[in-house]
């Protein structure tokens, strides 16, 4: 099992060995052991993370801002409107610029076409670690919190644990993929049986269900596609009900206009997509509930399903800080 993690890239988990990832999970149960007992852990004594959002946050924000502080570096918490990026400063300036003051950089870019790209060619021009903070194709620091999650009430062998990852109706915004395409690609590694259920206008990314099911193969675990809810839901130990746009359902250039008007035509045929008792009946009787949060109340699923004794959500949003502390102190901090 390597140890060596000082200076690698977290775009997605694919990029990573389940080694790798194990060590992942083992160090973040650690750290959290050690916050419950509100132990020191100055990991990167004086060391500098620079965040860069080109979008709203509250968990990772305020997770990877609270982990350096609690490793006992610092964050800088910063947006695009704060930066020369909004004059057009290129990423390869941005990405040495920032490589020569601090020790690590971590991106949210989830434009559907242009974030993965440019984490991408920012990570290949760095000198320092470049977490990505989610972009329109994966979220990293969401699903590693979700799989500690799942084994911490599952256990380490989750081989036949049934997880429906199940498109829900939502009005808020347009959620990116990077979500459940993110779980699509893991869970099955760690032997899950993975249901993705969805509209037929609200696909995943073709090439990363075929890696998926690649993984799947690999892993030990399986990876289905449906298009019924219920279907889904049925016997499930998890479900995650999640809202994503309509992304991959466009497979020629369509402008941004047009785009987001079919994507509402089709979004208002599928309000009935929602967790609720009924659907909760449907799952086995000690199911979990996960979401990533913020979730649509009401309309992704009911209050009284997120707000029940299923729902670990909590569980799952602390475990973002565990993991983050972890992969801060790994990739910043560790062996080389
Ligand atoms: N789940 C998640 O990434 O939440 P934020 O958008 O609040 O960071």
């Amino acid at each position: 099992m390597s140890t060596l993690f000082r200076g690698k890239h977290l775009i997605t988990f694919d990029d990573w060995t389940r080694q790798e990832i194990n060590t992942v999970l083992d160090v973040s149960m650690d750290l959290k052991r050690r916050y419950a007992l509100r132990e020191r852990t100055i990991l990167l004594p004086e060391r500098t993370l620079f965040m860069i959002f080109f979008e709203q946050s509250t968990r990772t924000r305020n997770s990877m801002e609270a982990a350096m502080t609690q490793l006992g570096g610092h964050a800088h918490d910063l947006t695009v409107d704060k930066m020369q990026i909004s004059h057009g400063e290129s990423p390869r300036d941005t990405a040495k610029v920032l490589s020569r003051m601090g020790d690590g950089i971590a991106i949210r870019n989830c434009f559907h076409g242009i974030g993965n790209d440019y984490i991408s060619e920012i990570a290949r021009e760095s000198d320092i670690p470049v977490i990505s903070m989610q972009d329109d194709i994966y979220h990293p620091l969401q699903v590693i919190a979700d799989l500690m999650t799942i084994q911490e009430y599952f256990g380490k062998d989750l081989k036949d644990i049934k997880i429906a990852v199940t498109w829900a109706y939502a009005t808020s915004h347009a959620k990116p993929l990077s979500v459940p395409q993110s779980q699509a690609l893991l869970f099955p590694r760690f032997g899950m049986d993975v249901v993705v259920a969805h509209p037929e206008e609200f696909p995943l990314q073709k090439n990363i269900v075929e890696k998926a099911k690649k993984n799947a193969a690999e892993g030990g675990g399986k990876l289905t596609i449906v298009h019924d809810m219920d279907e889904a839901v049925r016997d499930a130990d998890i479900v995650i009900p999640k809202n994503w746009g309509g992304f991959g359902f466009f497979d020629h250039y369509v402008d941004d206009e047009e785009h987001n008007r079919i994507m509402k035509e089709n979004l208002e045929k599928h309000k009935d997509w929602i967790y609720d008792e009924r659907r909760l009946a449907l799952s086995k009787p000690d199911m979990k509930l996960m979401h990533a949060l913020p979730a649509d109340r009401n309309k992704e699923v009911t209050d009284a399903v997120l707000d029940s004794e299923h729902a670990i959500i909590y569980d799952e949003a602390e475990n973002r800080l565990h993991t983050a502390r972890a992969l801060l102190a790994l990739t910043m901090g560790g062996r080389a």
